[in-house]
């Protein structure tokens, strides 16, 4: 490219940039969930850890069900009893969570989007400054008159919880808990820094985020205005791949991780996270740089939980959007395109009360959509799919 164009288009996001108005917020929350009880030790070692992914991951095997407490006990009636009385535990706290809010220079939009982020990453996932914002899903939003609030799962980068359990509680099911306390909050105006009232919430997550979402909407369906589910699907066979192509290892291991405690894992080198996130010929190889050296962990407990909130048929009424990489790995195998029209495709039977459902395949794409050169297909997509559905 001539050095010309390229400080045109760099003015061009510039521009883009300032349209905007962005400010970071501590958001305190309280909150209790019913968590799995799990027997697992958090691993101390790398070889502890590989174990664990060995155990994980094996077809035909449910690990997180094997790990629960009571589940070895023999089959006598008492020891059932009270194997069901300590598989669950409730988990209450109250916590403070990192978040981002950004909204049109113009002022707040009518619409608020809440962006749950994935593993491996952390909220500036959806507004990353590489590039000068050239990759920021929440630039493009504002721009459509949408504000975004972005925020670090609970567990995780800046929402990290000194003293909370990598095992049993920074699980899915208490990171449901925070998003759902989150969305109250918003719509009642009562996050310290954001005035603004919203006529509707919506909520966009990608992978792991996307599974909360659905677990949000699947016992709250009142929760949100409208769902867009990005790196997707509710096929569970492919996470393996994930798991065995993410190369995890001791979070505290990794330099730019030593603060975390054990229980958190990473990704043990850049080409794991070009693996589960890349697809072929469809990423600049400085944004996969920036998405290792800014990478954020995992914890077990996580893991052991990622896909139950995603089982269930789902009440939820609002519009929904199912958006996924064609060559996605964890929910596709590398293959959306495998089954017919396409496997993401298959989520409309879990939204049996939905009346807008669309799904759309990002051609080429795979896992870390934001992160790819397609992202200008991914956000029009998800922005048009909410002025059509949510925004009108
Ligand atoms: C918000 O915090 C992030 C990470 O700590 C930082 O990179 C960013 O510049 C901050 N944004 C604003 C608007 O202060
Ligand atoms: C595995 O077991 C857990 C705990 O009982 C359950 O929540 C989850 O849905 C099971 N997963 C599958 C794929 O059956
Ligand atoms: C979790 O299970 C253990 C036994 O494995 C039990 O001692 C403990 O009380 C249980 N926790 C809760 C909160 O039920
Ligand atoms: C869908 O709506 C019908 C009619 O209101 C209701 O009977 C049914 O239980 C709902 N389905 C789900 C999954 O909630
Ligand atoms: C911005 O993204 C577009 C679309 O993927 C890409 O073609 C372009 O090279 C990117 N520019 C920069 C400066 O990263």
């Amino acid at each position: 490219m001539a050095k010309g164009t390229l400080a045109t288009l760099l003015a061009g996001f510039a521009t883009a940039v300032t349209a905007r108005h962005c400010q970071n917020l501590t958001v305190p929350i309280s909150i209790s969930s019913q968590n799995g009880n799990f027997t697992m030790q958090a691993p101390s070692t790398n070889i502890q850890v590989t174990d664990f992914i060995l155990d994980f991951s094996r077809p035909g095997t449910n690990y997180s069900a094997s790990v629960l407490s009571g589940a070895n006990s023999n089959s006598s009636s008492n020891s059932s009893a009270s194997a069901s009385a300590t598989a669950f535990a409730t988990v209450s706290g109250t916590y403070a969570i990192a978040a981002t809010y950004c909204e049109p220079d113009a002022g707040p939009g009518h619409v608020l989007q809440v962006l749950t982020h994935g593993i491996g990453f952390d909220r500036s996932y959806w507004d990353l400054s590489a590039h000068a914002y050239n990759y920021s899903y929440a630039a493009a939003a504002t721009a459509r008159g949408y504000s975004t609030f972005a925020f670090d799962r609970l567990g995780i980068a800046e929402s990290f919880q000194p003293g909370a359990d990598p095992v049993n509680d920074i699980q899915a099911w208490l990171e449901i808990a925070a998003l759902k306390q989150l969305t109250a909050s918003l719509r009642d105006a009562q996050v310290p820094g954001i005035a603004a009232r919203f006529d509707k919430i919506v909520h966009v997550g990608h992978s792991f985020g996307s599974i909360q979402t659905y677990g949000l909407t699947a016992a709250d369906p009142g929760a949100s205005d409208g769902i867009a589910l990005t790196g997707f699907s509710q096929r569970s066979e492919f996470v393996p791949y994930f798991e065995l192509g993410g190369d995890f290892v001791m979070a505290n291991g990794v330099p730019s991780l030593v603060t975390y405690p054990h229980g958190y894992l990473a990704s043990g080198s850049i080409s794991a996270v070009q693996t589960n996130f890349f697809a072929p010929g469809q990423f600049d190889p400085d944004i996969l740089d920036v998405a290792y050296t800014t990478g954020k962990p995992v914890t077990v407990g996580e893991l052991l939980t990622l896909g139950a909130p995603a089982s269930a048929v789902n009440p939820f009424e609002g519009p929904v959007l199912v958006i996924t990489g064609e060559r996605d790995v964890p929910f596709c195998g590398g293959n959306c395109l495998a089954s017919e029209p396409s496997i993401p495709s298959a989520s409309k039977q879990y939204f049996p009360n939905t009346t807008d459902f669309e799904t759309v395949i990002v051609p080429g794409a795979g896992h870390g959509l934001n992160l790819e050169y397609s992202w200008p297909t991914t956000y029009s997509s998800i922005l048009d799919f909410f002025d059509k559905n949510v925004q009108s």
